[in-house]
């Protein structure tokens, strides 16, 4: 088949790095970058590091409201579906740039494919879950990580064929973890020990857009007992600046802000973390598969399995219950092969092999 995948911000990088180069044995690709994150260290620096092919066509088409940025990708991908005339469309996730893509590609009739169906945090409230909804109710090929995913889309009756997979970032995960642990000296760069921190994500439009929710952040983060590292998303700083709460947490004696890390160096941090603390997505199965209990800031999650596995504890915004939550001992339970053990990029190869377009 000719597949067009379209990507555009950094948890689709790494999912892409998984799937890609294996995509590109069996199918042609063309690899089309929205531009949703667009500085080098959202965007550049995973291409180099995991071996993500070059984009064929770039969009510039980041920034301004989910609305705003939703509508000017699609009117692009329009014309870029019609000049690569694919067989497939294959988006991946719950981002602005996925929902562009795949009704883009529905419009123009042709097969949407999309990695990471089936998730669902039921709360509508958050951007990502219109979108991740939305997608799946476009999609003919939905490619599930997990058996609650594909769960959800029985519930919903969704129209497309339904497979469970495994995860994709799950691969990168375990592929690049030890190469990280040898290539990063990011502990030595910022001056850490082993099991002596605690690494911290935030980027949530619900924990970071409201004022009132970020400085509830900042005031949790200020009462962990043990040093946090938090390297700032680009929202998040301009938030923090926004509000004046910069020179806030930047000022706490136990917290230490760094700019987002490279894929390696975010890896060996969180590896080597007493526990992460994250209201990122992929942060929580990162966690789960290195071993590091974390601790979610959100009141509800995808990723239910870690919750139940007894490594992730969600504890929204408040402080008590983070600090109760990170004082836990570490979990002795076994962690189950949750995510398909590095082999998920493989059976979506395999699905699209046996796949025939039928518009
Ligand atoms: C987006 C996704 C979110 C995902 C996250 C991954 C949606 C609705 N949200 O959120 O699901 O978890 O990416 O990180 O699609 N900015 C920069 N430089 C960049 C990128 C962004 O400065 O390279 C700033 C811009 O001011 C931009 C803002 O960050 O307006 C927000 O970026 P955007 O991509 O709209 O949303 P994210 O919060 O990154
Ligand atoms: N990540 C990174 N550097 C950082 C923070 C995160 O490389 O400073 C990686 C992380 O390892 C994971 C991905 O970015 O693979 C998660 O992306 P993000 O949290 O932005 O989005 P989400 O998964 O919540 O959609």
């Amino acid at each position: 088949m000719r597949i067009l995948t379209v990507i555009g911000n950094r948890p689709q990088f790494v999912k892409a790095a998984a799937v890609s180069r294996l995509l590109r044995e069996r199918h042609d690709e063309l690899i089309v970058h929205t531009g949703q994150h667009y500085d080098d260290e959202m965007s550049r620096v995973f291409f180099e590091e995991l071996g993500v092919p070059a984009a064929d066509r770039e969009l510039h088409a980041g920034g301004g409201t989910n609305t705003e940025q939703t509508a000017r990708i699609l009117g692009l991908l329009e014309g870029e579906i019609a000049a690569a005339e694919p067989d497939m469309v294959l988006v991946y996730g719950d981002t602005n740039t996925t929902l562009a893509a795949a009704l883009a590609a529905a419009q123009a009739g042709v097969a949407v494919g999309h990695v990471e169906a089936g998730m669902r945090s039921f709360d509508r409230a958050m951007p990502e879950e219109l979108n991740r909804v939305l997608t799946d109710h476009a999609s003919d090929v939905l490619l599930c990580s997990t058996e609650a995913a594909v769960a959800n889309l029985a519930a919903e009756r969704v129209a497309g064929e339904v497979h469970r997979v495994g995860d994709v970032m799950a691969d990168v995960s375990l592929a690049f973890a030890p190469i990280a642990e040898r290539r990063s000296d990011v502990l030595e760069r910022i001056g850490l020990e082993p099991g002596g921190y605690v690494a911290a994500t935030a980027h949530r439009a619900g924990n970071v857009d409201d004022p009132e929710r970020l400085e509830r952040l900042v005031a949790l983060l200020e009462a962990v007992p043990a040093t946090v590292v938090l390297p700032l998303h680009p929202r998040t700083a301009a938030r923090l600046d926004a509000t004046g709460l910069r020179a806030r947490l930047g000022s706490a004696p136990n917290v230490v802000l760094a700019p987002p890390l490279g894929y390696l160096d975010f890896t060996k941090l969180a590896a080597n973390a007493r526990a992460v603390l994250t209201d990122s997505g992929g942060v929580q199965k990162e966690a789960f598969l290195l071993g590091v209990p974390c601790v979610t800031l959100r009141d509800t999650t995808e990723w239910v399995e870690t919750v139940d596995a007894g490594w992730n504890t969600l504890v929204d915004l408040d402080a008590g219950a983070a600090v109760a939550a990170l004082e836990r001992p570490r979990p002795d339970a076994e962690r189950p092969d949750l995510y398909g053990a590095g082999r998920a990029a493989e059976r979506v190869c395999d699905v699209l092999d046996a796949y025939t377009p039928s518009r």
